[in-house]
């Protein structure tokens, strides 16, 4: 696999192990098994946010949707649907958040929403990077050139570790998220 096309799956591995994580947590919360801890509930989703609305996906659409566009019209259906996505990011980012704030003020009656909105923010995130996987990349693979992939890599190598941010801007936030989830999620206490 080309070395950005595995920095992108290596960030959907970092962001689907993040919405695991905020998914076990909600289901936690549900069955009584774990308390709502707000300020985690709170560093989850701003990685969430940061990772992928602010690196992720304006790489993908500069970089990548771009190159496959121009080599290979076929594909721009498809981009155009992951683009709009994209464009929806922020928007849907801000439902969340606003969720899991009513969730805070509210408190149980506000929950079912909140659990709702968060199973539906990670089904569609999930339809959007299995759709980059299954479709994208191997259009990429097959109609990208050389220099093609030159230019993508050298943007994708710029932030190679999703965890902590190319100049560790995210390793605070993460060791934070570790720190405060419990177990199964984090090493934080039960
Ligand atoms: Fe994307
Ligand atoms: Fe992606």
């Amino acid at each position: 696999m080309k070395k950005s096309l595995r920095i992108i799956h290596e960030e959907h591995r970092a962001l689907a192990a993040m919405l695991n994580g905020l998914r076990q947590l909600t289901d936690g919360i549900e069955k009584g098994r774990m308390k709502a801890d707000f300020g985690l509930i709170a560093a989850m989703i701003e990685y969430i946010d940061k990772l992928p609305e602010k690196v992720h996906h304006p790489k993908e659409n500069d970089y990548l949707f771009a190159r496959l566009g121009a080599r290979c019209p076929e594909a721009l259906p498809v981009i155009a649907r992951l683009e709009a996505d994209h464009a929806r990011g922020e928007a849907r980012i801000r439902a969340l958040e606003a969720a899991a704030e009513t969730f805070r003020r509210d408190g149980p009656p506000a929950f079912a929403a909140f659990h709702a909105a968060v199973l539906g923010y990670i089904d569609e995130e999930w339809q959007h990077m299995n759709t980059e996987e299954h479709e994208v990349f191997p259009l990429a693979e097959q109609h990208l050139l050389p220099e093609d992939w030159a230019v993508i890599d050298a943007a994708f190598m710029a932030n190679d570790n999703p965890w902590e941010g190319a100049a560790g801007e995210y390793a605070q936030l993460f060791s934070k998220i570790v720190n405060l989830a419990p177990a199964p999620i984090g090493l934080g206490p039960g």
